[in-house]
């Protein structure tokens, strides 16, 4: 699908974004394997999560769903039966991963499969510790590689250092460890986002979080708690970039998740020269939650590294479109992990960028990008949802506009993304 984006001359009115993606995956995973039901409302009814949701009924468990609202009838965790087909989770490195650890810890033999791109992503990073803890994970033909080949295990608690600031790694783990003889600790270089040490300790699990160290107790007996799964801030980061870039917006976005390991867009934006404004602060299942009243500002270049990387990897393509018109030059530093996500994104945001007229440079670790005017041109999504996304924001600030193939990728994440941007 090709989809044409024209410039914007303001931008109006009030939003609420989907369901936050890794919090919605969250909620069915432990709800399969806490005693009880689980009613989910606000789920990212994304394709994403219904490769999930697939992956959870072809382990026997029952769920309902119907738009935003799941019911998750969990078995505790030894329910799960072995699936009878392969378990294919499409798009969704966050399902393959997560999952991965949840099966090393089984009495069965299963198989995880998905998309092209899924095949290519690596997943050494998971084999490796799993192994250490005893699981016998398998990649492809001697790859390590999709599809994967789990069977299950006895598992060893270990203590593991993360070589990668990745909360799929780390939530991988700490699901095996619910299954281990022992403890299991995850330490990462930098602080990746903390759902799922939030929802296990909501659902009883005993969890230590000690600075970048995590620590979980084996076989906890998780009771299934209803989760309100608050907007997803990666989803908002569009519409913040959009409001921010096209002249004399005034644009609310409600009910999006604060959670200071998701945030980092904020604090980039308001180094940039951004005022945005948090209204109705409060907390939905245990995370933090706000309105933002986001108003149209002039950006300037800034720097990005370091520990704030984790907390705005996924909103890199998006920041990188108003780095593009901002006054100067932005360095985006210690994002070597954007080259492993759906797409290597220093690739396709640079190529991008440079189809619609800005000047960027790709490093080895993330890219430098000389702010100016988005002149406009064709650009290609590549299978990507957030490609297509960040250079949707990219033909509203454009001067002709911005053609993008390949427009159907956004429903990895936001199938109604174009349809809420008419909105405005
Ligand atoms: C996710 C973690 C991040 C992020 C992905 C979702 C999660 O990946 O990019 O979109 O839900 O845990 P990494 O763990 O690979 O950094």
């Amino acid at each position: 699908m090709h989809m044409e984006i024209k410039p914007a001359s303001s931008m109006q009115g009030e939003l609420t974004v989907p369901g936050d993606k890794s919090i919605s995956h969250r909620a069915v995973m432990l709800g399969a394997i806490a005693e009880g039901k689980t009613h989910v409302t606000g789920f990212l009814p994304g394709a994403d999560c219904l490769s999930t949701i697939d992956s959870f009924r072809k382990l026997g468990i029952e769920i309902e769903h119907e738009g935003t609202t799941v019911t998750v009838k969990g078995k505790g965790l030894d329910g799960l039966r072995a699936p009878t087909s392969v378990l294919n989770v499409g798009n969704s490195g966050t399902t393959m991963r997560l999952l991965s650890g949840i099966l090393s810890g089984q009495s069965f033999q299963a198989v995880l499969d998905g998309d092209a791109s899924i095949r290519k992503r690596p997943m050494k990073r998971i084999i490796t510790p799993l192994s250490a803890m005893g699981a016998e994970i398998f990649g492809h033909d001697g790859t390590e590689c999709a599809p994967l080949s789990i069977t299950g295990s006895r598992l060893h608690g270990i203590s593991y250092a993360s070589p990668v600031a990745s909360a799929q790694v780390k939530s991988c783990i700490l699901l095996a460890g619910l299954y281990a003889d022992g403890e299991t600790t995850v330490t990462e270089p930098a602080l990746s986002r903390d759902h799922t040490e939030r929802m296990l300790s909501a659902c009883g699990a005993v969890l230590k979080v000690d600075g970048l160290s995590v620590t979980v107790q084996p076989r906890p007996r998780l009771i299934a708690q209803n989760v309100v799964v608050p907007g997803d801030i990666s989803s908002a980061a569009y519409f913040i970039a959009a409001a921010l870039l096209v002249p004399g917006s005034e644009v609310r976005i409600k009910n999006v998740g604060i959670n200071p390991t998701r945030d980092g867009i904020l604090k980039v934006a308001a180094a940039m020269g951004a005022e945005i404004e948090y209204q109705n602060r409060r907390e939905a299942s245990g995370e933090p939650v706000a309105d933002l009243l986001v108003r149209t500002a002039p950006l300037h270049g800034t720097r990005i590294a370091g520990d704030l990387i984790p907390t705005l990897i996924d909103e890199l393509p998006v920041i990188a479109v108003m780095a593009a018109c901002a006054e100067g030059e932005t360095e985006i530093r210690d994002a070597a992990e954007l080259k492993v996500k759906e797409t290597d994104r220093i690739a396709t945001v640079v190529q991008n960028l440079q189809a619609v007229g800005i000047e960027a440079e790709p490093l080895a670790d993330g890219m430098v990008i000389r702010g100016g005017r988005i002149r406009g041109g064709e650009i290609e999504a590549f299978g990507d949802h957030r490609i297509a996304m960040a250079f949707a924001v990219a033909g509203l600030a454009s001067k002709e506009g911005v053609k993008i193939k390949g427009a159907e990728a956004v429903s990895v994440s936001y199938p109604s993304f174009f349809a809420d941007l008419a909105g405005l």
